[in-house]
């Protein structure tokens, strides 16, 4: 059975979107038959991967509210063993659509109930927000990585985010587990970066992977030719750093898992 990776920080621009493309293409070069599912209405992950996310009609905004929509005619094969479901615009009305429906934090489950299995891995790309959305995507997951920025700021809304992922694992989703916390744009010669690491080692003990990625202008370049870090510079540090954490990922051991029942 498929894992399904919420990559989740309600904070904006600390790496969500560059390591769900970069981690689902060092997944896809080892083999792994992954989907990307962008559900950002900013569509950033779509773009960066060539699609003309704005002309597109059927988005996972139509799989969310129209369960007659087949999931074939929102996904498209985007790169070997790389798939994806986009998302544009429309998206932002979905918060709004959902909080009127029956079950509304499990919409993004039962859809994807049935593909999850014809792929290895399934990694959701959340908004910079705590709202339905996201807790759909927590919903629909098994695990969460968390990018952290490493500056002092980004570290605030660290314990919001904690708190919340144990909320829905009360409530809605008891098999959510916390895959960790990977740091993004590191530069280590600098003393705060590294104080933020300790810092997070010490609150969170365990939870910090030992992959750190590094500060690289490789990562803005890339979605702006439409391409991944492997596409532009395939020994890049961060393409290797991202090679790692997709090493790590495959190999935490997992529990058996019980097949999910839907709701709908
Ligand atoms: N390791 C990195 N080093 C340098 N810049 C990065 C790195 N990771 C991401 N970026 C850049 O930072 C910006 C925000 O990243 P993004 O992945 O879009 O964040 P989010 O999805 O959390 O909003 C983008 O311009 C991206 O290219
Ligand atoms: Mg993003």
């Amino acid at each position: 059975m498929g894992r399904v990776i919420a990559i989740i920080n309600q904070k904006g621009g600390v790496g969500k979107t560059t390591t769900t493309i970069s981690l689902g293409a060092a997944l896809a070069e080892k083999g792994m038959y992954t989907l990307l599912i962008d559900s950002d209405p900013q569509g950033a992950l779509s773009i960066g991967l060539g699609l003309p996310a704005y002309d597109l009609e059927f988005t996972l905004h139509s799989i969310l509210t129209d369960t007659r929509i087949p999931i074939a005619a929102v996904t498209h094969h985007v790169r070997p063993h790389l798939d994806i479901i986009p998302s544009n615009i429309d998206l932002a009305g979905a918060e709004l659509q959902l909080v009127g429906m029956m079950g509304r934090e499990f919409v993004m489950r039962d859809a994807l109930a049935n593909i999850r299995d014809k792929y290895n891995f399934v990694l959701i790309d959340c908004p910079p927000s705590l709202g339905l959305l996201t807790v759909n995507a927590l919903v629909a997951a098994d695990e969460i990585l968390v990018p952290l920025q490493c500056e002092f700021l980004a570290m605030r809304g660290l314990d919001a985010l904690i708190d919340v992922i144990a909320r829905v694992q009360r409530r809605l989703n008891p098999n959510l587990k916390m895959l960790g916390i990977v740091p993004t744009m590191y530069n280590p010669r600098r003393t705060h970066a590294r104080q933020v690491l300790d810092k997070v080692r010490a609150s969170y003990p365990n939870k910090l992977l030992n992959v750190e990625i590094k500060e690289s202008v490789r990562f803005a370049e890339a979605p702006q030719q439409h391409r991944t870090i492997f596409e532009i510079d395939k020994t890049n540090e961060g393409a290797e750093a991202y090679r790692k954490l997709a090493e790590v990922i495959i190999n935490v051991e997992q529990p058996e898992r019980q097949s999910q029942a839907t709701t709908s």
